[in-house]
């Protein structure tokens, strides 16, 4: 007998993944169907890169119109959708200049070269992070990543780096000082748990951003494009990064990440001193067109924080019902962590038996990153699930 697809990938891939034993046919909206004919309701949206669900007609139009004009011409070529994607995108932000990347991780390289090049040559030389940060797998972005479960083995990293305790407002002083570079932050931290920054650090941050000028970079490929309820995380705040990275749902599924710069970085790279073949890849921007057009401009953003906010009065419900299985519920719109006093990971098998998928991260999370067009009733079934779980604990 022939090897199964999980025993194939189990035979011909580096074990990086531990694979859901799940074969998925198709997705409709924000249900997924297993090749068994199975549907499971989908509150992982393919981590956090799927805001309008599965099988969007306008994402679908978009890549099927583009693919029969061109599908790649290189960076040589300026391109009709990577500019109108650009323009979309610099018009709701306010940011002056893009680069298009293929992935988050390379949208914060690109960052790192940024902050490198502006410092080059002064006294500033040291690039802070915060604890328990994700920013991605590629070395500079690792050693900017703080947690040992993804940096152990791979050392040496970047030099001149350093990591502030999360929300420590002491500890961000006491870091802070004339030879700062730049801090890379998560507003609203995701593989970390949904941790969010504290408008006490946020309001220190920003005075001594603005006592030492350096640079701040907001890393928004989990949090931002609309899934807080707001287009960045970092809105959540009042406070303005000179650069941000995103990516995940800005290609509605394809590839695609973006560094954001402000007037203060925006001549530092100049021609031939970054580059890429595939970013900016004119199919993904067209994707990322159909997407900006959902979320910016016929309200979608708005949608997710909103039924964000019902899913979070809901999870807060079951808190209160379960005070000695859920610590905490935490989280902006469609970006939530519901902390428990034990490991999640069996509440998670438990709920994909039960055809509802989510995560769990940082061990003890639950973590809901649903589409922005999930309903009421497809949360309250959820709920549903979730509470009789709960309740068998007992
Ligand atoms: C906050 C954050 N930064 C960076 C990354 C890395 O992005 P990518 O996997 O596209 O390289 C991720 C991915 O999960 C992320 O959540």
């Amino acid at each position: 007998m022939s090897d199964t697809i999980f025993e194939k990938e189990s035979k011909y891939f580096f074990h990086t993944f531990h694979r859901l034993p799940l074969e998925i046919d198709r997705g409709e909206g924000v249900y997924l169907y297993s090749k068994e004919g199975k549907r499971y309701l989908d509150f992982f949206s393919g981590l956090a890169v799927n805001p309008l669900g599965y099988n969007h007609p306008s994402v679908n139009e978009a890549i099927e119109k583009q693919i029969h004009r061109y599908i790649h011409l290189s960076n040589y070529y300026v391109q009709e959708k990577t500019v109108e994607l650009a323009e979309r995108i610099l018009s709701a932000t306010g940011y002056q200049r893009i680069f298009f990347s293929n992935s988050g991780t390379e949208a914060v390289e690109g960052a790192l070269k940024i902050v490198r090049k502006w410092g080059h040559g002064s006294k500033r030389t040291t690039i802070l992070n915060l604890t328990n940060s994700f920013h991605g797998r590629t070395m500079g972005a690792l050693s900017l990543t703080e947690r040992p479960k993804y940096r152990d083995g791979y050392d040496p990293f970047l030099p001149n780096t350093n990591s502030v305790t999360f929300n420590d407002v002491g500890d961000l002083r006491a870091k802070v000082n004339e030879q700062t570079l730049g801090l890379i932050l998560e507003f609203i931290q995701g593989e970390g748990g949904i941790n969010v920054v504290s408008s006490e650090f946020a309001l220190e941050l920003k005075s001594l951003k603005e006592k030492y000028g350096f640079l701040l970079i907001a890393d928004e490929i989990q949090s931002g494009i609309g899934r807080t309820g707001k287009f960045f995380g970092f809105e959540q705040y009042d406070i303005r990064p000179d650069i941000v990275v995103i990516a995940k749902a800005i290609g509605g599924g394809l590839p695609l990440g973006a560094i954001l710069g402000n007037e203060k970085v925006a001549e530092v790279l100049t021609y031939g001193t970054h580059g890429t073949t595939f970013g900016g890849n004119p199919v993904a921007c067209a994707a990322g067109c159909a997407v900006m057009e959902e979320i910016v401009n016929k309200g979608l953003m708005k949608r997710a924080g909103v039924i964000g906010g019902y899913i979070k009065s809901k999870a807060m419900e079951l808190q209160k019902q379960f005070p000695a299985v859920i610590k905490e519920v935490r989280g902006f719109g469609c970006m939530l962590g519901i902390d428990l006093h034990r490991e999640g990971q069996s509440i998670v098998d438990e709920l994909m038996n039960r055809g509802v998928l989510i995560n769990c991260t940082n061990v003890t999370v639950l973590r809901l990153l649903p589409p922005y067009i999930v309903t009421e009733q497809q949360c309250d079934q959820l709920m549903f699930e979730l509470h009789s779980i709960l309740k068998s604990l007992k």
